[in-house]
């Protein structure tokens, strides 16, 4: 699959970013402490345990690992919603740990949420009007047209406007979906992160959702950062992607070059999961270790068929990257930008070379994938 195919995919949402990053997180952490009866603290969920990461204006980085790694706690992490225990967080170059209540309130404006469930995310007791216009009320936008905006919003997202006076029961999953992301488009905002955005929704209605988020991006100039599970959307609208194992990043590159030339023994494992691909399975059968206490040094080691002793002792940086530019040099992640591939283990120059993925075997592949990383869900609608 090449950039063009997914280009084509999604309508054309990968546009050349701008290098300058919107969000950045470095060494962010975030560990829930858990106690016991009496109360006593008993140790610590290591959710988010230093992780980096860089989101240039008008891009998509998408975020993919197992249930539990940490995804929506690094989501709300980057969106401040959560406070971390450590690191730093910039928007648009600005300290936003350092903001204040008003202030962040304020910012928030321009950093919105899209949740799985799009039924958790409406207030039952609002009429679609009455929720879109809440942020417009709240952040002072459109004042005295109101409700001339919450049609526009509603068109944008593909529903009519006269179903502003509906209550969000009488809507299907799709069509609730899209009235979340137009409040929160209401507010503007430049930065968007979809936590598993359309898992929930029925196959069929999930293209639709995709291909809307598609345009939106493209069209407004958003900058999004996609949660998901499902490595089918991922290919289709993001620019670069970072896979998470147990609270830290262990590779990130180009979305095509994940998928093609994989670095990673756990991302190669991921793509070479199927059925009739050899013995590539059972490497993920074994449980994913407690983020309690993840295993000492690479935190895959208990998994990962080429484990030495050097794993055990020592925790791989995330480096690498042979990327090349045109004049044919070997480029460090900083200004390799973009197309940096890195990937966190120590033996990943010495590593047997990835089973190329055949075309035809792609989609098979991807399809495992997807359910691989899927929980139980319903579809809604
Ligand atoms: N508020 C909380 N208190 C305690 N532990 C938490 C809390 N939120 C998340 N965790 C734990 O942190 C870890 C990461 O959770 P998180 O929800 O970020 O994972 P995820 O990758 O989004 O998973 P999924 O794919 O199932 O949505 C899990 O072990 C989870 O149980
Ligand atoms: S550092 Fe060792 S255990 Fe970790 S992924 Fe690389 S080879 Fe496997
Ligand atoms: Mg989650």
């Amino acid at each position: 699959m090449t950039a063009s195919d997914r280009t084509s995919a999604s309508e054309g949402v990968n546009r050349p970013p701008s290098q300058a990053p919107l969000l950045q997180l470095d060494g962010m952490v975030k560990h829930f402490p858990f106690r016991d009866s009496l109360g006593r603290k008993r140790g610590a969920v290591r959710a988010v345990d230093g992780v980096s990461l860089s989101v240039p204006q008008g891009s998509v980085l998408a975020i993919v690992g197992e249930s539990g790694c940490g995804k929506s706690t690094l989501g709300r992490l980057a969106l401040r919603l959560i406070e971390p225990d450590g690191g730093m967080l910039r928007f648009d170059g600005e300290d936003v740990l350092a903001l204040g209540p008003s202030a962040l309130r304020a910012k928030r404006r321009e950093m919105q949420l899209i949740f799985q469930d799009p039924f958790a995310s409406l207030d039952p007791r609002m009429t679609v009007e009455a929720a879109i216009t809440e942020p417009l009320i709240l952040h002072r936008l459109h004042r005295g047209r109101e409700r001339a905006r919450v049609a526009e919003l509603l068109e944008r997202v593909g529903l009519r406007p006269e179903l502003a006076r509906r209550w969000p029961h009488e809507f299907s999953g799709g069509q609730r979906q899209r009235i979340a992301i137009a409040r929160a488009l209401a507010s503007e905002p430049r930065l968007i992160i979809g936590d598993e955005p359309v898992s929930a929704l029925d196959v069929s209605v999930q293209a639709q959702v995709v291909n809307l988020l598609g345009d939106l991006i493209r069209d407004l100039g958003l900058t999004f950062v996609l949660i998901s599970h499902d490595l089918g959307v991922v290919r289709q609208i993001a620019d670069r992607v970072d896979v998470m194992y147990l609270g830290r990043i262990v590779e990130e590159a180009p979305a095509e070059q994940i998928f093609r030339a994989p670095r990673h023994p756990y991302t190669r494992a991921l793509l070479a999961a199927v059925p009739g691909q050899g013995g590539a399975l059972k490497l993920l059968e074994g449980d994913i270790p407690s983020p309690v206490s993840p295993p000492s040094g690479c935190r895959f080691r208990t998994r990962c068929p080429y484990a030495q002793d050097l794993c055990a002792e020592q925790e791989p940086e995330l480096v690498g990257d042979a990327v090349r530019s045109a004049e044919g040099e070997a480029r460090s992640r900083e200004s390799a930008g973009q197309t940096a591939h890195i990937a966190a283990c120590h033996f990943q120059d010495s590593l047997p070379a990835a089973t190329p993925i055949r075309e035809a075997a792609a989609d098979a592949r991807l399809a495992h994938l997807q359910s691989f990383f899927s929980t139980n869900r319903e579809p809604i609608a």
